[in-house]
């Protein structure tokens, strides 16, 4: 695995964000962004089209996607859950829609307000109109490892909700574990039945680090030929629809082993250091990764 190229999408700023109290201010989420622009990272999810009552701390998402400056060579993505979100999507001009849903029946109905099934259409018609005006499209699966609500995940739902994503024309899945369970045992089982069934090239990996396992778990699914894995600077982030959700895989963190271990990413680790420490310094409070425990 030495000498592999990995692709980091880097989503503090939607993920990261999303279940933060204190509201960034629009300025310095721009700063910011524009910061992360310049580090060598080849897609950012910069926010998120929901409603903005369901996420407040990103309601200004229009008014950041219009005002980051587009660095050539990075994707500027952005969480999308139905035909009104692309509307405002598309007015900001983003290169990438992220639609998003669950395999456990509960956590979509909190996270979205639907059942699994009503969710199917909405999302082939926000996939399908993102598609014709010529936008690429990712598609996250949440609570593939297991649901707060729920408990166990069932494989089949999973693959489910991944052959309706696929059909409608999206082209990466990301699998989420939406609350930090997984552990590397799981993550290869999982990935032994998903694929046996869809290209690892279609696959990206979305952990969080609840249980301190996303390392090893991305480790695991590298090994696996997994390529592609979400992760967000200073390890913010969480789902407020999903208790007990905590932060994201830190991309410092991440960047640590994988160039340690001598795997590519195109991405220069000290300007994500100082992107961290740049927010960190904006937020006011100490981020948890293992790199922003270390002193300057
Ligand atoms: P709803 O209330 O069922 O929506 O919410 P609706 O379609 O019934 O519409 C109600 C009103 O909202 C209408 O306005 C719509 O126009 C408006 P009215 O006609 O009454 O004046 N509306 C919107 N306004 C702005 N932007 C929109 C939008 N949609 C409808 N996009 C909805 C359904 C999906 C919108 C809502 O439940 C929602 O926003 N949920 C998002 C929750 C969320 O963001 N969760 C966190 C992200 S997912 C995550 O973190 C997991 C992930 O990281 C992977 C992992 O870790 O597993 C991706
Ligand atoms: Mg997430």
């Amino acid at each position: 695995i030495s000498s592999r190229k990995i692709t980091v999408k880097e989503v503090g700023p939607r993920d990261g964000l999303q279940n933060e109290s204190v509201f960034v201010p629009t300025a310095d989420k721009i700063a910011w962004i524009n910061q992360l622009s310049r580090t060598g990272v080849s897609y950012i999810e910069i926010t998120s089209f929901v409603h903005p009552k369901w996420i407040p701390a990103l309601s200004d998402a229009v008014e950041v996607a219009q005002g980051i400056e587009r660095a050539p060579g990075v994707t500027y993505g952005a969480l999308v859950p139905n035909a009104r979100g692309l509307e405002r999507a598309l007015l900001a001009n983003i290169d990438d829609a992220a639609v998003f849903m669950s395999a456990s029946e509960t956590h979509n109905q909190k996270n979205i307000n639907k059942s699994i099934e009503d969710t199917f259409p909405i999302l082939k018609e926000t996939a399908q109109a993102a598609l014709a005006a010529q936008k690429t499209v990712r598609g996250y699966i949440s609570t593939v490892f297991g649901c707060p609500y729920e408990g166990n995940v069932k494989i089949d739902a999973v693959i489910r909700v991944a052959e309706n994503l696929l059909e409608m024309g999206i082209q990466e899945i990301s699998l989420g574990d939406t609350i930090g369970i997984a552990h590397p045992r799981q993550v290869q089982e999982v990935l032994e039945v998903l694929l046996k069934r869809f290209p690892a090239e279609r696959l990206a990996m979305h952990f969080h680090n609840t249980y301190g396992m996303a390392l090893a778990n991305t480790l695991v699914s590298v090994e696996m030929g997994i390529s592609t894995f979400d992760s967000a600077v200073g390890g913010l982030g969480g789902c407020p629809y999903a208790p007990g959700a905590s932060g994201n895989m830190a991309t410092e963190d991440l960047l640590y082993m994988l160039h340690g271990m001598g795997m590519t990413t195109g991405i220069e680790s000290t300007k994500m250091l100082e992107a961290a420490r740049f927010l960190q310094g904006k937020m006011g409070k100490k981020f948890s990764s293992h790199q922003m425990q270390i002193g300057e």
